[in-house]
């Protein structure tokens, strides 16, 4: 190939991977919380009485949010604003120090809660000021469910 084409294929090719945009990335926040999600809803289904309480699981679900809160925010990046079904909402980007703030936040409700929560009667207000950090970031940043 002359030497000036093969210069061009290589920009040509670099501009695409700029432009597109990274769903591998995507996919790896969405299994992120997933696994939260999966840890939490026997917890939620304790809170609502419709499971006997039961404290390790409790101690397990906690143990999965302070594992993924320093992880999720790195999941973000400026290319990964659309595609693979995200319901993140394009205002993280414009607010990304406070989206990023309430990761911290939800490491620290994390261990807030592991601390408080020895028996049944610890575990309901320290559970819900917990899953209030969740509550609140998806009303904002992520697609409501339709
Ligand atoms: C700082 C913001 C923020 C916090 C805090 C947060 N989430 Fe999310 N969550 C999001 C965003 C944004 C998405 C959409 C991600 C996407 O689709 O790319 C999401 C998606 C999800 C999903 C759907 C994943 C899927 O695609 O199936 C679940 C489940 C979930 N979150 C659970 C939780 C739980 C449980 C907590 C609290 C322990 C939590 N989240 C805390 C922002 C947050």
């Amino acid at each position: 190939m002359h030497r000036a084409l093969v210069v061009f294929a290589a920009f040509a090719l670099g501009a695409t991977a700029v432009a597109a945009q990274n769903t591998t990335v995507i996919k790896d926040r969405k299994e992120h919380f997933k696994a939260m999600g999966k840890a939490v809803k026997p917890v939620s289904a304790m809170y609502k009485g419709e499971e006997d309480f039961d404290l390790a699981k409790v101690q397990a679900a906690i143990g999965v949010i302070k594992e993924k809160a320093p992880i999720l925010p790195t999941l973000f990046p400026d290319d990964a604003k659309t595609g693979d079904d995200t319901e993140a909402l394009p205002v993280i980007w414009d607010k990304k120090a406070d989206f990023e703030a309430r990761f911290k936040k939800l490491g620290e409700a994390a261990l807030a809660a592991e601390a408080a929560i020895k028996d049944e009667d610890t575990f309901p207000d320290a559970w819900k000021t917990l899953m209030g950090n969740c509550s609140g970031c998806h009303k904002e940043f992520r697609k409501p469910k339709s």
